[in-house]
């Protein structure tokens, strides 16, 4: 295992972590996912996965997989470590995994709004393919739109 920013350790998520990883999720959503959302897909057999720093939950991303096609679910960072390079070298270790599994493109669904995000993705190779017009809900009365992004798994993100 390659140790990632400030010695971070990437493994299986576990119902062990749910307090850890809803307290990450809860302070970084504008609309969090409940301990449900991660229950369900921690028993659909989704990739889920934590960041820990010195064993302590600081990070976490959840991916699902139909035949080659693999979808990153949600991605968090807990704002203390933030800004650190977490993000991308998780991201950079799902394509890795994704390309060893024999899968071809990777998606995902991000606000509109969500500019460090989209610059994250663009940054690792994933292009704009289209948009879900107001899909997502905000704090307030109004939605938001999904930028639906793509990328080819080509091995060269190892
Ligand atoms: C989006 C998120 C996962 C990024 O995590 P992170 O570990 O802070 O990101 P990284 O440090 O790996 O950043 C990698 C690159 O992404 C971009 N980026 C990340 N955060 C940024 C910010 N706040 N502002 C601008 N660009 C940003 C930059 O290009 C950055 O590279 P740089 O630091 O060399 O300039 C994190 O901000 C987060 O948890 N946000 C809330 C949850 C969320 O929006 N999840 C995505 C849902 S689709």
């Amino acid at each position: 295992m390659i140790e990632g920013p400030g010695g971070a350790r990437l493994r299986t998520l576990t119902s062990t972590d749910l307090d850890a990883v809803l307290t990450i999720e809860e302070a970084s959503q504008p609309t969090p996912w409940t301990a449900g959302n991660f229950r369900d897909c921690l028993h659909s057999g989704y990739r889920c996965r934590v960041a820990t720093v010195d064993g302590e939950p600081v990070a976490f991303m959840i991916l699902s997989c139909v035949l080659d096609e693999s979808h990153l679910l949600n991605i968090a960072v807990a704002p203390a470590w933030q800004r650190r390079g977490l993000a991308r070298w998780m991201l950079r270790q799902a394509l890795a995994e994704a390309d060893d599994a024999g899968l071809s493109l990777m998606f995902l669904e991000v606000r509109d709004g969500n500019q460090p995000a989209r610059r994250l993705y663009r940054e690792l190779g994933f292009q704009e393919t289209g948009r879900r017009k107001a899909y997502y809900r905000t704090r307030g009365e109004e939605r938001e739109d999904a930028v639906l992004m793509m990328v080819e798994i080509t091995g060269a993100h190892k």
